[in-house]
Formats: C-alpha cells, sequence, structure tokens
C-alpha cells in the first residue's frame, strides 16, 4: 500500500509521526519512535520564556516569591523548567539530527514579534529540517481588538519566515473570530503548513488550598471532530499542507483526518499513553482496512471528505447542527 504523502515539502513514506511532546528528550525514546516507523519527529517546543530577557527576569521573580507570599504565586505556571536557556534545546537538535535517518521539525512557542525570533534561524542551524511555529496565546487585554491578535500572530509569521529558508509550518488554535480568515492570511504570507490544532490546557482551582490547579489530560478521540470540520473547510483552498493534531488515538481516527484532508497526522496522547509501538500499530491497520476497501493510497483517501464540493459550507454547518438537535429528540420520543 503506497501510504506516502508530502508534508510542509518533505516526502514522507506516511503520515504517522510523533507531535510536540516530551518524547523527545530522551535519546532511546527518540531511536525507538524511529524504528517504529515514525515518519519524522517533531521537537517539544523551544519557549519565549527560555529566550526572552525581560520575560524570563518575570518567571525568575515569580519563582524567588514562591514562598514569601501565599496566594498569587499559584496563579504562574511552575517556571523552572522555563527558565533552562535555549542552548540545551538546540544541542539535543543537533543530537537527534546526528541519531535519526527521518526528517526533525524543530518547534517554536510564543506570542509577541520581538528578538526570540532570531531562534528560528539557530533552529535551521542546528539541523532541523522545518520549523513548527506555535502560537499559544489567551487574548485577554479587554482593549485589544480581535483584528490586533489576528495581526500579531501575521507579523510573527513574517518575520520567522524570513529568518529561515527551511519550511514553516503554523500550529493554531481554534478560537479566532474568523478562523478560515486567518488560515487563508497565513496561507498567502507562504505558510508551508498549517496544524490544527493547538490544545488549551484550563487551570482548575482547588476551593481547600485556594491554588490554581494546573491540569495536563490527555486528549481522547472526541477532540478530533473539531479538527475534522475545520481540515474539512481548509483543505483544498489552501496551498499549505495540513497536519492534524489532537485525538488521533486509533487507525480509524487517523483515517478521518486523511479523508478531511490532512497531510500528516500527529499523536501525543496515544503515545504516551501506550508507547511508541503505537505509530505501527496504527499504520499496519490502516493498511488492512485500506486494502479490504480497496484502496491504492493515501493520495486517494487525501481530502476526499473535505468540502471543496459543498457550494455553502456555512448553510452546510448549519443544516448539520439542526439534523444533530432533531436527532436527539427523535432518539427520546417513545
Ligand atoms: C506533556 C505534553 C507536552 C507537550 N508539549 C508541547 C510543546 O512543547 N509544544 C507544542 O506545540 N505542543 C505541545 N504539546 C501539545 C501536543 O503537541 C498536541 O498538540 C496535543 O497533545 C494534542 O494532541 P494529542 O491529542 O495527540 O495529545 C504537549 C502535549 C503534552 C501532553
Amino acid at each position: 500500500m503506497d501510504l506516502s504523502t508530502n508534508y510542509l515539502g518533505l516526502s514522507l513514506p506516511h503520515p504517522l509521526m510523533p507531535g510536540a511532546s516530551p518524547l523527545v528528550d530522551d535519546m532511546d525514546m527518540v531511536k525507538r519512535l524511529e524504528d517504529t516507523g515514525a515518519a519524522a519527529i517533531v521537537m517539544h517546543s523551544l519557549f519565549e520564556e527560555q529566550i526572552s530577557g525581560e520575560r524570563a527576569h518575570t518567571l525568575r521573580q515569580i519563582e524567588a516569591h514562591t514562598d514569601s507570599f501565599s496566594e498569587a504565586p499559584s496563579f504562574f505556571p511552575c517556571c523552572s523548567a522555563l527558565s533552562v536557556g535555549p542552548e540545551p534545546y538546540l544541542e539535543q537538535i543537533r543530537r537527534i539530527k546526528a541519531a535519526v535517518h527521518v526528517p526533525v521539525i524543530g518547534s517554536l512557542n510564543g506570542t509577541t514579534a520581538t528578538g526570540w525570533l532570531d531562534y528560528a534561524r539557530m533552529i535551521q542551524q542546528a539541523g532541523a529540517d522545518a520549523l513548527e511555529l506555535n502560537f499559544y496565546v489567551v487574548a485577554t487585554d479587554p482593549q485589544e481588538q480581535g483584528q490586533a491578535v489576528e495581526q500579531r500572530t501575521l507579523d510573527i509569521f513574517r518575520k520567522v519566515k524570513a529568518f529561515v529558508t527551511i519550511p514553516v509550518a503554523v500550529k493554531l488554535s481554534p478560537f479566532f473570530c474568523s478562523f478560515a480568515h486567518v488560515a487563508s492570511q497565513l496561507d498567502g504570507l507562504g505558510a508551508d503548513g498549517l496544524v490544527l490544532f493547538n490544545r488549551f490546557y484550563q487551570p482548575d482551582i482547588d476551593i481547600e488550598t485556594l491554588e490554581v490547579v494546573p491540569r495536563l489530560q490527555l486528549s481522547d478521540s472526541s477532540e478530533l471532530l473539531l479538527r475534522l470540520r475545520w481540515l474539512a473547510i481548509l483543505s483544498g483552498h489552501v496551498r499549505a499542507t495540513l497536519g492534524v493534531s489532537g485525538g488521533v488515538h486509533t487507525a480509524v481516527d487517523a483515517m478521518k483526518a486523511v479523508m478531511a484532508g490532512a497531510h500528516a497526522v500527529q499523536l501525543v496522547s496515544a503515545l504516551l499513553q501506550h508507547g511508541p509501538d503505537r505509530l505501527k500499530t496504527i499504520r499496519e491497520e490502516m493498511v488492512r482496512w485500506m486494502e479490504e476497501h480497496e484502496y491504492h493510497s493515501l493520495r486517494q483517501m487525501q481530502g476526499s471528505m473535505n468540502l471543496m464540493r459543498c457550494p455553502d459550507p456555512a448553510a452546510f454547518e448549519r443544516a448539520n447542527y439542526v439534523r444533530v438537535l432533531h436527532s436527539w429528540r427523535s432518539t427520546s420520543e417513545p
């Protein structure tokens, strides 16, 4: 079965790869990921807070005061990991590049168009074959208009693109007023890939200790549905290749994403839960299903369920919405 795909201009034997996560911290794990057939290795992010003087200073201040006043520090994430400088990150890229034969995708994560973006170039110099740019931003300023938030995203992308010659993917949040417009603007600026989506981790409140508790819950397949919708809407309308991140746990999930238009399928929670061999199992199950259903290649499947032929995607979404609500009524009636 020909599972080959093109993602970010990279020719890959199949679309399955680990998404950005600490899996790459351990070289044995990186080798196991390659052995199990990962099509590429996506690095965890180098965060703006690890680079930028101003933000690093804020983090150090928070750490210094952690024990001296009781409540405020709990509003901030524990930052000792983030106070590590960027050099070990670059060194890890070099190490991984020397150890594996598959493409290595670096990851930069931040929100301002300032000096830290120079690290895009350094990530390229360290040997990365491509770069994923992650905007994890919660727009908290009531004075900032939506358009300004979008503009910031575009400005950061434009700067990074000017710094490097390797392909650049943008990992986005779905929480834009007009996500399709943001995606199309990035596409117009030359994004090589769009990764749908970032997961937002919602901190919880411990009412006994009055602390804000950062809670990392792994995903399940239900999170894929939001990704499927947007892959299907964008597929065929943007030149950028599309990656899915979030909610892929099984071969069926992976094939749904490909049918909706994904060129690359990233997995993190599934690999953290079941180990790197999960990649191989999913690939084998995909091949079996595709043979049974007389597919010859992944490309035949790619985008087959996109909304390209739908004359009015917004009306289609409304129709589905009404159908879903009515389906509940009909199942609950005697
Ligand atoms: C422990 C952990 C660490 C992560 N670190 C990063 C990171 O450094 N950069 C990033 O862009 N995403 C990071 N992510 C998000 C994942 O890349 C991915 O987008 C998310 O987990 C959804 O995919 P999944 O449903 O397959 O887990 C991390 C996720 C987990 C669980």
